[in-house]
């Protein structure tokens, strides 16, 4: 099992540290690797993603990811920018189908804004398509307009888009992993307006009958962002496109509390894939041992499930994980009266000292 580790900027370092002494704690045998990705990278070969990561990262089963990005490099050409090591390691592996679990664990009801009725017990995954729709379709770009309501006026302009294989192969990957859950997918569309998402709706009802095991409903994209507020738990699988991903993943997160508990996996058809915190460097808090290791060491637990076939491991993670929370160890971004403040490292040998008990 070969792991390539990319700590990255801020606090990735801090964070994946305490992911790979975890993942050492579990007499399996893996080979981990190390390489710099982004800003530290940058600063060391003058490009986010050099030739050598992006190689570590091709010839592994999974890849170990941190943050990268810090403020700093704001000023930078884009292809020189520390978030373009995750878009090409994303297009490089393949990675199509972003994971992202909002979890609502019982120990931290009191930290989500929601009433506790509404999340305690809340257990929901959104797959977000990576590859494809308004964020990569061509034509876009700037022009005079030539019609419109303000002709020869200045416009910008991008493409929606998505093939029917792109539409298929993701949702397959949601009513498979519906199936070893709570057999229902919400496909999120706005089938109403969007030409590219009636398509959505089409291609996805088509591929339904392949499980019909699994229940499948359809949802406009407006009212999907009320009802993850309103009823959140009525969600088990949503499926969606990348856009829509991107923003529902985002306010699906805040249900749980803190961005410092929430993992993500992205994966390739060859089920290789990318672990990495839902959160980015978090430079206001880098190098202050304070952040919380939670997020990473979760992904691990995925990167264990879906791309090393170590379930029984990642299950040994998450109840150590549940098991710290139970104890009232709490890092300051989830901490509450009552319960005990602890740093990034701590919160890490906790975890460790709970998988061995
Ligand atoms: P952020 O997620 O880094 O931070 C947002 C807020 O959450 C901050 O107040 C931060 O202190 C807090 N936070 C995040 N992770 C935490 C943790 N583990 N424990 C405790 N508190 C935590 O997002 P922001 O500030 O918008 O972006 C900072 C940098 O990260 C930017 O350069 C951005 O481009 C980059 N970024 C990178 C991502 C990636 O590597 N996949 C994803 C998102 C942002
Ligand atoms: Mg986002």
């Amino acid at each position: 099992m070969k792991i390539a580790v990319l700590p990255g900027d801020g606090i990735g370092t801090e964070i994946v540290a305490e992911a790979t002494k975890v993942l050492k704690a579990l007499d399996l045998k893996f080979e981990m690797e190390s390489a710099l990705v982004g800003g530290a990278a940058y600063e060391a070969h003058g490009h986010p993603l050099p030739e050598s990561t992006l190689n570590l990262a091709k010839n592994a089963d999974a890849v170990l990811f941190g943050a990268v990005g810090d403020w700093k490099y704001d000023k930078l050409d884009r292809p020189l920018r520390p978030e373009q090591a995750i878009l090409g390691l994303r297009k490089n592996l393949g990675l199509f189908a972003n994971f992202r679990p909002a979890i609502c664990y019982e120990q931290l009801v009191g930290a989500s804004s929601l009433k506790p009725e509404l999340i305690a017990g809340l257990d929901i995954l959104i797959i977000r398509e990576l590859t494809g729709d308004i964020y990569f379709g061509q034509p876009r770009g700037r022009r005079v307009a030539t019609d419109g309501h303000f002709p020869s006026a200045e416009e910008a302009f991008d493409t929606m888009r998505y093939s029917k294989p792109e539409i298929e192969r993701i949702a397959r990957v949601a009513f498979e992993a519906a199936r070893k859950r709570g057999k229902k997918v919400t496909s999120v569309d706005k089938a109403n307006v969007l030409e590219t998402f009636q398509f959505w709706k089409d291609v996805v009802t088509e591929v339904h009958k392949d499980y019909p095991d699994v229940e499948l409903e359809h949802m406009y994209v407006d009212n999907a962002a009320m009802q993850l507020v309103k009823k959140p738990k009525a969600f088990d699988v949503i499926v969606t496109g990348n856009m829509f991903g991107d923003i529902l993943s985002d306010e699906a997160s805040m249900l749980t509390g803190s961005i410092g508990m929430l993992p993500s996996a992205s994966l390739n058809s060859k089920n290789q894939g990318l672990y990495e915190p839902s959160h980015g460097s978090a430079p206001d808090i880098a190098g202050k041992g304070v952040a919380n290791p939670l997020a990473t060491i979760l992904s691990a637990a995925m990167m264990l499930r879906f791309s090393l076939n170590q379930e029984e491991a990642a299950r040994r993670i998450e109840a150590a994980v549940q098991k710290v929370l139970a104890q009232g160890l709490r890092t300051p971004d989830i901490y509450s009266e009552g319960t005990t403040k602890v740093g990034t490292a701590q919160m890490g040998d906790a975890v460790v000292k709970a998988l061995a008990a």
